[in-house]
Order: structure tokens, then C-alpha cells, then sequence
């Protein structure tokens, strides 16, 4: 529709809004993206969002524009589109990409995947070098590398701002694990570490905030059913995708920590899978700082039981096949 001349502040934030900050969803009109806009667009940290996807994204944008919460938002459709989408941004999150179905592996969807993100990568250090980037397309255990690798490339790598989003298996552990327990999810906290696929999910149940202490029979049922979290909606989606609902949360929630990180705001702790020495791997998801560089801190392990050691070595194991992957994916 063409734009009336009857609008007094058209594409500004609303009067005495706080200033915020600027943040890009790349791939806003799938699954996860579109909770996900809805999401950040009630964020009163946002001051803009663009929605920036290959199809769709005029529609997406019309329907969230009419929000009336303070986040002006664009939309951008299509390559041509993606430099105006990024440029100015303080923060990109990346949930573009192909799902999985049931019987596949994420890694399954490398083929496609890791060409999507390397192009979007391209287009964050053209035009954001300096953006905050959460990386949610699977598989996180090679696509974080292969961004890394593409920043590399384009001289702007800084390990501080590039992030793969691991909450939803800290979303699904807290919730896991307060059912057995019978405590309020919200309550309970577990570390959950190594990376974002099978074995490499690694939940640290002897650290659960609030101290508490499980059967073997309660830490086999758990560590299964956090790993293979994504595979039991897999296929209760039965052919449809993956989880997208308790993503666009997850990714969310991570998104805000960043946001609040970037604010100056103390004591923000999430986990992440992120650039790392708290392994011999080049990158391992673990509970990390964030501030207004991005990832200020990385947090030591912790104490780690028998059980837990010996699945470490397991993830380590799959994780280091999978950063190689994504880095010769860049550089064959
Ligand atoms: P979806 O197919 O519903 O949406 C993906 C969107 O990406 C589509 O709108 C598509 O048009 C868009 N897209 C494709 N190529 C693009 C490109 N070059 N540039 C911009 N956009 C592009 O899928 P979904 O359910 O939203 O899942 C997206 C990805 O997130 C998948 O790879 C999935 O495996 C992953 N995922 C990760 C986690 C996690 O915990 N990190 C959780 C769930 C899903
Ligand atoms: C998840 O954990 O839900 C995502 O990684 C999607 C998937 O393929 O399982």
C-alpha cells in the first residue's frame, strides 16, 4: 500500500521511548522467526527490528508492525534487501535455514544450511561488523565455525560477539528436570554444556541450582531425554520441523541476556556455545559472561562426577568432527 501523507512520526519510535537497541532476525518469516519477531518486538530493549527473510517477509512485517509496543520494524526481502536489513544493527540473530525431519541427524542438514549461513555471514561483516551474532541454524555445532571462518576471512573476526544458541537445552533441562523433582521450572537451573547435538548435549546435573540429588535411574531418564529433546518433537511434529515454539522463547530469553549484556547490566550468566579453552576444542558451549563486549567471561566447568566425565569425552569426541567440518567447509 503506498504510505498517506497523514502521518506525523511515520518509521519513529514513540515519544519519550527509551533508546534501544537494533536487532536483525534473519530467516523472521519460518518457524522459529516469526514467534521470534513477535517476541522481540516486545522487547522494550529494541528500538528497531528488521525482518529479513527470502520469502514472506512483507506479510510478517505488516501483521507485527501493528504491535503497539515500541520496536519500529522494517522488512527486507530477499538478497538485494539483505545489506539495508543488517546495516546499523546491534544485534543478528539467525534462525535461517532447513529444519529437520524425523529419521535425520542435524547434521544431516549441512548440505544446505552451512551455505545459507556462510552468505549471511558474508553480509554481517560487509555491512555489521561490530554486530552481537546469535546463530541458532542447525547444525550449531559446525555453523558457529563456519561463521567464525567467515569473519576470519573478512578480517572482522571477534570470538567475543559470535554466539550459538544453546538455551533451548537449558530451557528443556530446567524444565526436565523440575517435573521430576516437582519443583517450578523457573526455579531450577542446570548448567548444560558441550554443544547443540546428541552426545555433545551435556547436561551437568550434579551443579542443578537448587542443590539437589538424583538416583542413577533419575540421571539416565534425564540426560536422555535433554539430549534427544529435539528428536522427541522431531517426531511429534511428525514431518512438519523441529521445535519452533520453545525456540522463538529460547532465542529470545538469550537474545534479551545479550541485549542486557550490551546495556552495561551485571551478572548476566547464560550458556553458549562460543569460541573456548575451557576444552582443548576450539569452541564448546559452556555458562559464559556476557557484557557489553558479548561474551566477557568464560566460567570454568565445575566439578564434574564420573558419569558426567565420561560423557564429556563423548561429546568431545562428535563436537571436534563437527567444528572440522564447518572450518574445511570455509577453507577447502
Ligand atoms: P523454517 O523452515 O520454518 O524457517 C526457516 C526460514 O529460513 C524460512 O522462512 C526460509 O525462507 C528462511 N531462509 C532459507 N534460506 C534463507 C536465506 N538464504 N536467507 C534468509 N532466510 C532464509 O525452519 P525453522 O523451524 O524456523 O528452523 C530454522 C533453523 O533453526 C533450522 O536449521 C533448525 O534446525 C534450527 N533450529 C535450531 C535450534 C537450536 O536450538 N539452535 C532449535 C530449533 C531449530
Ligand atoms: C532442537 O533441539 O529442537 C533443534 O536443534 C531442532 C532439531 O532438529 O532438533
Amino acid at each position: 500500500m503506498e504510505e498517506v501523507p497523514l502521518l506525523r512520526g511515520s518509521n519513529c519510535r514513540a515519544k519519550g521511548a527509551a533508546p534501544g537497541f537494533k536487532v536483525a532476525i534473519l530467516g523472521a518469516a519460518g518457524g522459529i522467526g516469526q514467534p521470534l519477531a513477535l517476541l522481540m518486538k516486545m522487547n522494550p530493549l529494541v528500538s528497531v527490528l528488521h525482518l529479513y527473510d527470502v520469502v514472506n517477509t512483507p506479510g510478517v512485517t505488516a501483521d507485527i508492525s501493528h504491535m503497539n509496543t515500541g520496536a519500529v520494524v522494517r522488512g527486507f526481502l530477499g538478497q538485494p534487501q539483505l545489506e539495508n536489513a543488517l546495516t546499523g544493527m546491534d544485534l543478528v540473530v539467525i534462525p535461517a535455514g532447513v529444519p529437520r525431519k524425523p529419521g535425520m541427524t542435524r547434521d544431516d542438514l549441512f548440505n544446505i544450511n552451512a551455505g545459507i549461513v556462510r552468505t549471511l555471514c558474508e553480509g554481517i561483516a560487509k555491512c555489521c561488523p561490530k554486530a552481537i551474532v546469535n546463530v541458532i541454524s542447525n547444525p550449531v555445532n559446525s555453523t558457529v565455525p563456519i561463521a567464525a571462518e567467515v569473519f576470519k576471512k573478512a578480517g572482522t573476526y571477534d570470538p567475543k560477539r559470535l554466539l550459538g544458541v544453546t538455551t533451548l537445552d537449558v530451557v528443556r533441562a530446567n524444565t526436565f528436570v523440575g517435573e521430576v523433582l516437582g519443583l517450578d521450572p523457573r526455579e531450577v537451573n542446570v548448567p548444560v554444556v558441550g554443544g547443540h547435538a546428541g552426545v555433545t548435549i551435556l547436561p551437568l546435573l550434579s551443579q542443578v541450582n537448587p542443590a539437589c540429588s538424583f538416583t542413577s535411574e533419575e540421571v539416565n531418564h534425564l540426560t536422555s531425554r535433554i539430549q534427544n529433546g529435539g528428536t522427541e518433537v522431531v517426531e511429534a511434529k511428525a514431518g512438519a520441523g523441529s521445535a519452533t515454539l520453545s525456540m522463538a522463547y529460547a532465542a529470545a530469553k538469550f537474545a534479551d541476556a545479550c541485549l542486557r549484556g550490551l546495556r552495561g547490566d551485571a551478572g548476566i550468566v547464560e550458556c553458549s556455545y562460543v569460541a573456548s579453552q575451557v576444552t582443548e576444542l576450539p569452541f564448546f558451549a559452556s555458562k559464559v559472561r556476557l557484557g557489553r563486549s558479548g561474551v566477557e567471561e568464560i566460567l570454568p566447568l565445575g566439578p564434574l562426577n564420573e558419569f558426567e566425565r565420561a560423557g564429556l569425552e563423548k561429546a568431545k569426541k562428535e563436537l571436534a568432527q563437527s567444528i572440522q567440518k564447518g572450518v574445511t567447509f570455509i577453507n577447502k
